[in-house]
C-alpha cells in the first residue's frame, strides 16, 4: 500500500488513496437493511454499526464513507480492496475467519425465527421448521441454519424486507434472521411473531482484510478506547 496520508503520519490504510481535503477516507462495507445496526432514512445511514464506525473514523481522524451492497458480496469486496472494513452485524464464524480477520466482538446476538402470529401454535420447538418454506438473507448465518433444516425449502433473498414480505404474503412459512432486526420488523406488526431461544449465541465483529494489520491495530485501539470511555460495550 502507498502511504498517501498528507499529514505523513504513516497511516496507509488499505490500498485506496482517496484524499478528501485533509482527511483520508475510511470506507465501510455494509448491507443497510438491518435495523437497528444499519438502515437508511432518506439518504442518511443510521444505526449502531454506523455510530461505532463513525466513532472509529473520528478517532483515526478519517472521513467515513459507506458502501451499501448485498450482504453476500461484502467479504469479496473487502478482499478486493473495494472497502477498508466491513461492519454489518456480521457474526464471527469459522468459515469467515479463514477469509478475513475480525476485530473484538462488540455485540451478542442469535438467530430468531419470524412466523405469522396466526401459526404460533404450530411452532413449539425447532423441529416445527422441518419441511417448511424458509426465507433468509443470502450468505448469512441464518441461511446456513436454514440449509440444515430437514426437508426445508429455502429461499435466499438479497434483502430481509423481501423475506418478510414473502412471509406476510404466505409464500414462505418462516424467516430465520437475527433477533434484534427480527424484533424491528415485528414491532408494530401484529401479524408477525418472533421466536427466540432455538439457536446458539453469535457474536458480531467488524471484518478487516487479512494482512492489513495496520488498520486492524488502529481499529482495535479505537475499540479499546471506546470500551474504556463507554462508547462500546
Ligand atoms: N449476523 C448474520 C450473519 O453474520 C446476519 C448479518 C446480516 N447483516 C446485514 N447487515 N444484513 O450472517
Amino acid at each position: 500500500p502507498v502511504d498517501d496520508n498528507p499529514e505523513g503520519n504513516g497511516a496507509a490504510v488499505g490500498n485506496e488513496g482517496d484524499v478528501d481535503g485533509e482527511k483520508l477516507v475510511l470506507t465501510m462495507g455494509t448491507e443497510a437493511g438491518f435495523e437497528p445496526f444499519e438502515y437508511k432514512e432518506g439518504d442518511n445511514y443510521l444505526g449502531i454499526d454506523i455510530e461505532l464506525a463513525q466513532a472509529i473514523a473520528d478517532k483515526l481522524n478519517m472521513e467515513l464513507q459507506i458502501s451499501d451492497m448485498a450482504f453476500d458480496t461484502l467479504l469479496d469486496a473487502l478482499n478486493a480492496d473495494m472497502v477498508d472494513f466491513v461492519a454489518a452485524g456480521m457474526s464471527i464464524d469459522p468459515e469467515r475467519e479463514q477469509q478475513v480477520d475480525f476485530t473484538v466482538p462488540y455485540f451478542n446476538a442469535s438467530q430468531a425465527v419470524v412466523i405469522r402470529a396466526a401459526d404460533a401454535a404450530n411452532y413449539t420447538d425447532v423441529t416445527a421448521l422441518e419441511g417448511k418454506k424458509i426465507a433468509v438473507q443470502a450468505g448469512t448465518t441464518g441461511n446456513d441454519l436454514a440449509d440444515l433444516v430437514k426437508d426445508a425449502d429455502v429461499s435466499a433473498f438479497t434483502a430481509y424486507s423481501e423475506a418478510i414480505s414473502a412471509l406476510e404474503n404466505g409464500s414462505v412459512d418462516a424467516v430465520i434472521m437475527d433477533n434484534f432486526p427480527a424484533s424491528s420488523f415485528a414491532a408494530g406488526n401484529e401479524a408477525l411473531q418472533v421466536i427466540t431461544g432455538w439457536y446458539e449465541e453469535e457474536q458480531y465483529a467488524m471484518a478487516i482484510k487479512k494482512g492489513n494489520t495496520e488498520l486492524h491495530d488502529m481499529v482495535m485501539a479505537a475499540f479499546d478506547e471506546m470500551i474504556a470511555d463507554g462508547t462500546a460495550a
